[in-house]
């Protein structure tokens, strides 16, 4: 535990770290353990909705590069665990640039040593519920050109704030330049059942308890950018909706998980995602 910074509160459970506990990671405590065991316990495919939406997450940043995006701030960037933003985008262009953003003092202080000093990568610790103090950051300001193109992520991180969350995304779609990408996921209420309610009681006991939103206000939170089809360039049909369950959003055959579970609990049909593209028609 010498990693854990002096300010964390060892006793009591935090969403970042029963995300990690998820994922299968390390960087988690005891009280976060015993939580998320009591979340599994009334839920079991939350584990696998927390890797659905990671594996959600890789296809949308490879997406953006593909677009022609070489920036990426990823906003509620949680504890890196394997499959981070710049694990990702180093493999295709290695020159892309990453800040990560999390309130968390454990996801940043494990950000900051992972790192070791790459100078097109970096971390902030900051609330995101301030834009102007993360667009005005200097750190953000050194990485991230707003002239050129960027990939905003807000993947799983709404859903842990209370009230309106569009004035938080706003003033990041309004700083975003054409050819951006707003990339969402977000649980909804849109299956909600029973067990969505029994485990939003268990978050209550976290700093940030979960605020499932109805699909149509996550919708919204793209403004005016043009969501990308979900099912890909080869499907023109019915179901390109904007929104889909993670696991649903443009599927690899690599990813195992999307297989079998995706209508198997409302944590996977109704964890939705989505990207938006400003001012420009997406590249299919
Ligand atoms: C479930 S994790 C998601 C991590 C990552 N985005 C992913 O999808 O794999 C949610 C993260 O959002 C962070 N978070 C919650 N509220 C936040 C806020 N107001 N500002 C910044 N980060 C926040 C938490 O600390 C946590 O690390």
């Amino acid at each position: 535990m010498s990693w854990a910074p002096a300010e964390v509160d060892l006793t009591r459970p935090n969403a970042a770290r029963m995300y990690d506990y998820f994922l299968g990671g390390s960087h988690n405590f005891a009280a976060d353990r015993h939580a998320a065991d009591a979340v599994l316990a009334v839920a079991p495919h939350v584990a696998d909705a927390a890797r659905a939406n990671r594996a959600f997450l890789r296809r949308a940043v490879r997406y953006a590069l593909q677009q022609g995006i070489h920036q990426f701030l990823d906003l509620g960037s949680g504890i890196p665990t394997v499959g981070n933003v710049h694990d990702i985008t180093r493999h295709i262009d290695i020159n892309a640039r990453v800040l990560y953003v999390d309130v968390e003092p454990v996801a940043v202080a494990h950000a900051r040593v992972l790192l070791n000093n790459n100078p097109r990568v970096d971390v902030i610790q900051a609330d995101i519920c301030f834009p102007d103090f993360i667009l005005k950051n200097s750190t953000t300001q050194r990485l991230i050109d707003l002239t050129r193109p960027v990939a905003v992520l807000f993947v799983s991180v709404l859903h842990f704030i209370p009230g309106d969350v569009n004035a938080i995304v706003e003033p990041f779609r309004a700083a975003m330049p054409p050819g951006s990408a707003l990339v969402i996921s977000h649980a909804t209420s849109g299956t909600a059942t029973s067990q969505t309610d029994e485990v939003q009681r268990l978050y209550q006991r976290t700093p940030t308890p979960l605020q499932l939103r109805a699909p149509a206000e996550v919708e919204a939170l793209f403004g005016d950018f043009a969501t990308v089809p979900a099912d890909g360039p080869a499907a023109k049909s019915a179901s390109n909706a904007a929104l889909v369950p993670v696991a649903r959003w443009r599927p690899d055959p690599e990813d195992q998980i999307e297989r079998g579970h995706a209508s198997a609990s409302p944590f996977l049909t109704g964890f939705l995602a989505g990207v938006g593209m400003k001012g420009a028609a997406a590249r299919e």
